[in-house]
């Protein structure tokens, strides 16, 4: 059992885990690679690559349909891929697990089913917050160009929290969904889903909560928090691109119609009418990225290695030492300082564009992130037109923000 910081410190060996990620062992312009655009997406340890490689070398073939071995062992080893997801999320059925190719596409899939199933009609609202990334914003544009959907957002204060008034009182009978970012990407927020969750569903009102960036960081378990919808992408959780996960009570997806129309996901087709597949099939049309999903499922055996308490109180840890360590350089300063934080920091210098940053640290082999980080809105609420974004992994190291000092030390000397 681990109770302290320092009893965890003794058990996480980061070296040992470093082992496990071969690109970590890499060179960029002659120097080790420092990567720390965990955000963005993560590497991948060996284990992840082995299981996407033996699949393609031994066991490739086309699922649900074939009835000769190599078919049903690929079936067998997706479908226990997506029992993995269930058991990661605590979910109560594998059928509630919906395989997408990331939380973009997930929550396309609710919009436009939503759409579709006449849950929203002209002038209904949808609430999400200032904070969103640019994929739980535009979907519900998207659909309001048809029907009108008014996007009501949540104020973020100067730290980058929101105020549970403000949501409470912002919800009105024409509410038909919150959608609301668990972590944000560019701030580092974990918001307060739970409490989100249970004011919205006193009124009624069902909850999306994007993961995308939750999912690496803490252990989320659907039916505690009981969200109505959870997203994630396999990419940002040490799996392959190109797969990621709609979580949806049966109950929700059970009443939505299809998202995409194709093989696989009906019972019956005729030229007059097409019944479809139970959940999930239903929402799974066409070949799915069939090793993405195996990859994905060895990606959770990998994490599910490790306590998860120990992995967040150990990112805890870098993330203070970075915080620490970048407020000591004159002119930076730190967008996003909510209370409540997962390991990822945005930060600006004075008289220094981002970019330059970026660029200049990476002839160090310094991998950090510069842009707006697909959240517009944000940058135009702190008024910068970019920051840059150092974001850490439990793979990561001291010594790493070291040298991400440094080189941004190194910037400062240019441009003074
Ligand atoms: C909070 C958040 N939501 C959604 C997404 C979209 O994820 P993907 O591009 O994998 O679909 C991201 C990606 O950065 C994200 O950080």
């Amino acid at each position: 059992m681990i109770n302290t910081i320092s009893d965890i410190k003794k058990k996480l060996d980061v070296h040992k885990v470093r082992n496990d990620f071969p690109i970590l062992s890499r060179s960029i312009n002659g120097k080790p690679l420092v990567y720390l655009d965990n955000a963005a997406t993560t590497q991948k340890p060996q284990t992840v690559i082995d299981s996407l490689n033996h699949y393609y070398t031994f066991d490739n073939a086309n699922i649900h349909r074939g009835l000769y071995f190599l078919s049903e062992l690929a079936t067998d080893q997706y479908e226990n891929a997506r029992l993995k997801v269930k058991e990661f999320i605590n979910a109560i059925s594998a059928s509630e697990i919906i395989f997408v190719r990331g939380a973009t596409e997930a929550i396309n899939l609710v919009a436009s089913s939503f759409c579709r199933a006449k849950i929203f009609c002209n002038g209904d609202e949808v609430i999400i917050t200032h904070m969103e990334h640019h994929a739980n914003i535009v979907p519900w544009q998207l659909m309001g160009d048809r029907k009108q959907i008014n996007l009501k957002v949540i104020p973020i204060n100067d730290s980058g929290e929101i105020d549970l008034n403000n949501f409470a009182n912002a919800i009105t009978e024409k509410t038909k969904l919150v959608s609301v970012v668990h972590i944000s990407n560019t701030l580092g927020t974990i918001n307060p889903v739970k409490k989100i969750i249970e004011i919205a569903h006193s009124k009624n009102v069902p909850v999306l909560i994007d993961g995308a960036q939750a999912i690496p960081h803490m252990k989320v378990d659907v039916q505690e928090l009981n969200a109505d919808f959870y997203v994630f992408s396999g990419h940002k959780v040490f799996g392959p691109t190109g797969i990621g996960v709609l979580y949806g009570k049966a109950e929700y997806l059970e009443m939505m119609p299809p998202y995409q129309g194709g093989g696989s996901m009906i019972r019956t087709v005729d030229f007059e009418k097409t019944t479809y597949d139970d959940i999930p099939g239903k929402f799974e049309a066409g070949t799915p990225n069939i090793a993405g999903g195996i990859g994905l499922g060895a990606a959770i055996d990998y994490i599910n290695q490790f306590d998860r308490l120990e992995l967040s109180l150990y990112e805890e840890e870098l993330l203070k030492y970075a915080t620490n360590e970048l407020q000591k350089i004159d002119g930076l300063k730190i967008i996003g300082t909510a209370k409540e934080k997962a390991s990822v920091i945005s930060f600006v210098i004075d008289g220094i564009h981002p970019y330059d940053i970026g660029t200049i640290i990476d002839t160090d082999g310094i991998a950090i992130r510069t842009g707006h980080h697909c959240t517009q809105p944000i940058m135009k609420r702190y008024n910068v037109l970019a920051t840059a974004r150092a974001s850490f992994s439990f793979y990561n190291t001291k010594d790493e923000i070291d040298k991400l000092i440094h080189g941004l030390l190194k910037v400062k000397k240019m441009f003074s």
